[in-house]
């Protein structure tokens, strides 16, 4: 659709940018906090670039007071920052440690102070060492309850406070990376094993947001999940196949369960075929359909563009962690698709398709399917950036990537999508979970590199200026 004039962003619309705790926190065993899978994970040799970690990060937990004032003086409406669980629960369950929840009682009352919406994600992705000893973590369905025994403890101690709640942070990514591909913790590589971990991962969702209505009933609540919508590299029906294996594979998958609580046809009978399908027990069915979101929240960084791919075809491969454009090759599933280049779009040097469109598409899909209204929880661009003389990063291509996303967010609305807000990746620089801190994603520069934490001191980049002003006209100037 070409509209002749744009709807305006909503008065009220979510200005934001957002975070992860152990990407930003550090303080990793401070004040009663329990080690996190995480934490476990980054000490084995290997498996981060240069062996980064998140021990300090970037001491987001000693200054959070200096982060907050940027971001009052930028006049962000909000901020999404998750909590670590091992800092309420340092063993997963059991004995809660006041000073973890006083952290972030200290913090949302800052954010509070400074008109600073804060949203809450319950679970971006550092699970209790504990609980992965103890039981497997995700794989058992004793984490249900613990899961939400530690999230009925944060809604009752904030749910006064706090309106938006993300529930689980991308599961597609931390199950498919932990259980699949093994480049995330618990470093499984089985297929069998993924599904049926997501299948309890899907429980615990829909367990929550069950508990919200109950403790937060003026709450809302959603997942957020990373969609990269799927396109077919050609019009030849073979390709638009394999784009539609791809896209009930990759990503009904995941939402149909939280809009529905259904798994989508086609892909459960592939999956049963194969020996792969999740056990579904006695009440799971009903479970899924009574924790149904307020919200979808959308991570949303590429689109991925999929060709037919034989019975023989291509596998799994590797992921481009270095920044070295170019390194990344092609993956699929025999007999289901595979993923190719997309001629059409400009690739950053971690070789994601930049494509602002593909963010329209993506809300108009969610709408279209879900009927659903759309949080953007994650948008943004990682990059090299350079520090120059005088404290001064000209990181225009982000100010560039970001607009041309607000643009097609314009244009979703005027389409009718109900887009509540825009969290950009990230406010201030963050570690990059496999990539370290090279590939940065901020509006505010945070001086330390892989080799030296230096003195981390906090540098105002251009997008942050710009940023400042889209906020002020309510998005009227890009
Ligand atoms: C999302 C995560 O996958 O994308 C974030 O929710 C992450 O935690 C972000 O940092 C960017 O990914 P990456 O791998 O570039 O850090």
């Amino acid at each position: 659709m070409i509209h002749k004039k744009l709807v305006n962003f909503p008065e009220n619309f979510l200005w934001g940018a957002a975070s992860a705790a152990y990407q930003v926190e550090g303080a990793w065993d401070e004040d009663g906090k329990g080690p996190s899978n995480w934490d476990a994970y980054v000490r084995i040799p290997g498996t981060t670039f240069k062996g980064t970690n998140g021990d300090v990060a970037v001491d987001h937990y000693h200054r959070y007071k200096e982060d907050v004032a940027l971001m009052a003086q930028m006049g962000l409406k909000a901020y999404r920052f998750s909590i670590a669980w091992t800092r309420i629960y340092p063993e997963g369950s059991g004995e809660v440690n006041e000073a973890g929840l006083k952290f972030y009682d200290d913090l949302i009352n800052e954010l509070i102070k400074n008109n600073v919406e804060p949203i809450i994600t319950l679970y971006h992705w550092d699970l209790p060492q504990a609980l992965q000893e103890a039981y497997g973590g995700w794989e058992s369905r004793k984490i249900i309850e613990d899961f939400s025994n530690y999230c009925v403890t944060l809604f009752k101690r904030f749910g006064d406070r706090v309106k938006y709640w993300v529930s689980l942070n991308e599961q597609n990514i931390f199950i498919m990376h932990g259980y699949l591909s093994g480049a995330h913790p618990p470093k499984v590589m089985d297929c069998k094993r993924m599904y049926q971990a997501n299948h309890i991962a899907s429980l615990a969702n829909a367990k929550v947001i069950q508990y919200f209505r109950k403790v937060v009933p003026n709450g809302k609540i959603g997942p957020s999940f990373a969609y990269s919508p799927a396109y077919a590299s050609s019009s030849k029906p073979e390709d638009v196949l394999a784009y539609e294996n791809a896209e009930e594979l990759n990503s009904f998958w995941w939402m149909d369960v939280y809009a529905w609580g259904e798994y989508p046809k086609a892909v459960w009978n592939y999956l049963e075929r194969e020996g792969l399908a999740p056990t579904i027990e006695d009440g799971d069915r009903e479970l899924l359909k009574a924790g149904i979101p307020d919200f979808m929240g959308v991570n949303y960084y590429r689109t991925t563009t999929y060709e037919i791919n034989s019975l023989a075809g291509v596998g799994a491969g590797q992921m481009n962690t270095t920044g070295k454009k170019g390194s990344t090759p092609d993956t699929g599933i025999p007999g289901l698709f595979k993923t190719i280049r997309n001629p059409n779009l400009e690739a950053t040097d971690w070789d994601w398709e930049i494509d602002p469109i593909g963010l329209r598409i993506a809300l108009r899909r969610i709408t279209c399917r879900y009927r659903l209204p759309i949080l953007i929880s994650e948008n943004g661009l990682g990059a090299f950036d350079t520090l120059e003389e005088g404290d001064v990063v000209n990181d225009d291509y982000r100010i560039e990537f970001i607009r041309r996303h607000l643009e097609e967010c314009k244009k979703a609305i005027t389409d009718g999508v109900d887009l509540l807000g825009y969290c950009v990746w990230s406010f201030t620089d963050l570690l990059s979970w496999l990539n370290g801190y090279q590939k940065r994603y901020g509006f505010v520069y945070v001086n330390r590199d892989e080799e030296s934490e230096k003195d981390m001191r906090r540098i105002k980049k251009q997008s942050y200026y710009w940023y400042k002003k889209v906020i002020e006209t309510n998005g009227k100037e890009l």
